[in-house]
């Protein structure tokens, strides 16, 4: 291993994590690594660091043979997916922190950093501190890992605890999140949930083996979610939180969504709280684990993209084992869900996609029921995403088989009160 390897860096992006990595460099003169040029889009705007540093022509960069990582730390995916191609046709390994790229071109940037034998990391790209990416390529064997649940989105965590915590609306809590930084000026990408779906597809890849499609994996947001549903989850002895979940089922295939969950007080999940990240694995022998730490901001994320340039010091590279060497696994949605759904008006539920139907409840303030749902009719139906809906899984949700005589039994008993408030 040549830990004193030179690692001359080619810088893309001087914002909230380039800065931040810029400054975190310059802490940890042990690394021996060098800036040699950043690259940004606008030359007028004043930066914290010498002006002969930056340019705006990408191919200074990615033409210098002495540069031989490239930190892609842009917020342009699309600009950032040429970035990267070039970087590894011209030989160069990469670090990216870009989890929209990532999600929409992981199959393909995988083969060009195998054909240019180059290294491409992006622990900053899920749960930004949290080395998740690496624990799960290093430490969980494909058949030891039970499931991992996680809150990956730092805003939407932070506005569902505003509204739990502080009784805030969502509206307020949004605009906290964006006064404090937490939330975009145009926050549909986190609320609506494709900021997590983002990375939970590769993050399903370096756990399961699987290189899904987004179309693939089942998701909302907690754009729905009202004041309301947080005391039903209070009641219930829950808060509610935006979980992506994966689990291994008894038939060897995999189970995954990013979904509102009511999660027990007392499941780790529950304690991340603001714009924290937490990831709860659960395997064979060691039961549950829980990791947490700061899911965004400067530092955070730049110690992430820090430690990946440290770790090409001796040419560390994803081995994908679960991808490429392991029995392939596969997404599955024959299973069932058992979930709570809010809505202003009864027609608006499609009552006949439930198995049964648990429990359900009317007053002047709040509609709502309990019931059990096959996953295929969640995917191929979109009624539960509409405005005046919220739909949120119930804690430890999946259900892999029913037992469908006893589900009869209970449904002919409920079948009277059904009738009373037109559930059939
Ligand atoms: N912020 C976080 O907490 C966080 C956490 C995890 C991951 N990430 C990811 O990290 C990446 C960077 O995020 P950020 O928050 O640092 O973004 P940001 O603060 O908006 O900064 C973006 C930077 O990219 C530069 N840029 C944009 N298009 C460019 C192009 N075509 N060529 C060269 N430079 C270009 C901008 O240049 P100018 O300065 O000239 O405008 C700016 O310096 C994103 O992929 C984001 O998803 C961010």
């Amino acid at each position: 291993m040549d830990t004193h390897k030179k690692l001359v860096l080619g810088i893309f992006g001087f914002g909230v994590v380039g800065e931040g990595l810029y400054k975190v460099l310059h802490q940890t003169p042990s690394l021996n690594a060098t800036i040699k040029k950043v690259c940004i889009k606008h030359p007028n705007k004043k930066r914290d660091a010498p002006a002969d540093l930056f340019t705006v022509n990408k191919e200074i960069l990615l033409n210098d043979n002495e540069i031989n990582i490239i930190v892609e730390l842009i917020d342009d995916a699309d600009a950032a997916y040429e970035i990267v191609k070039t970087a590894f046709a011209n030989g160069k390994s990469v670090v990216s922190a870009n989890k929209k790229m990532i999600a929409e071109h992981l199959p393909e940037l995988l083969e060009l950093s195998q054909e240019a034998e180059k290294s491409f990391l992006y622990e900053a790209a899920c749960c930004a501190s949290i080395p998740v990416i690496r624990n799960l390529e290093e430490y969980y064997d494909n058949d030891l890992l039970h499931s991992i649940n996680a809150v990956v989105n730092g805003s939407t965590n932070y506005i569902l605890t505003k509204m739990f915590e502080e009784k805030l609306s969502f509206k307020d809590a949004l605009i906290q999140a964006q006064q404090l930084g937490f939330a975009e000026s145009n926050p549909t990408l986190d609320v609506e949930g494709f900021d997590a779906l983002n990375k939970w597809t590769f993050l399903l890849t370096h756990s399961y083996g699987i290189l899904p499609k987004k179309e693939e994996i089942v998701f909302t947001g907690i754009q729905n979610i009202t004041s309301e549903d947080a005391l039903q989850a209070d009641k219930k002895d829950c808060v509610t939180k935006l979980v992506a979940s994966a689990k291994k089922l008894k038939n060897g295939k995999v189970a995954a969504f990013v979904l509102p969950q009511f999660v027990k007080k007392d499941d780790p999940l529950a304690f991340v709280k603001d714009e924290y990240n937490g990831v709860v694995i659960e395997s064979s022998f060691a039961d549950k684990q829980f990791f947490y730490g700061k899911g965004a901001g400067s530092f955070p994320t730049a110690s992430a993209v820090l430690s990946d340039i440290s770790a090409l010091r001796y040419d560390y590279k994803y081995e994908y084992k679960k991808l490429y060497h392991q029995q392939q696994n596969e997404l599955t949605n024959d299973f069932y869900v058992r979930t709570y759904v809010a809505f202003t008006d009864w027609g608006h539920v499609r009552k006949d996609d439930f198995e049964s139907i648990e429990e359900w409840h009317s007053n002047d303030r709040s509609n709502y029921l309990i019931g059990i749902i096959h996953f295929e009719k969640l995917r191929e139906s979109d009624w539960w995403k509409k405005n005046g809906v919220s739909l949120i899984l119930i804690a430890d949700p999946i259900i892999e088989s029913l037992d469908v005589a006893k589900l009869k039994k209970r449904s002919l008993e409920l079948a009277g009160v059904a009738g009373k408030y037109s559930l059939s």
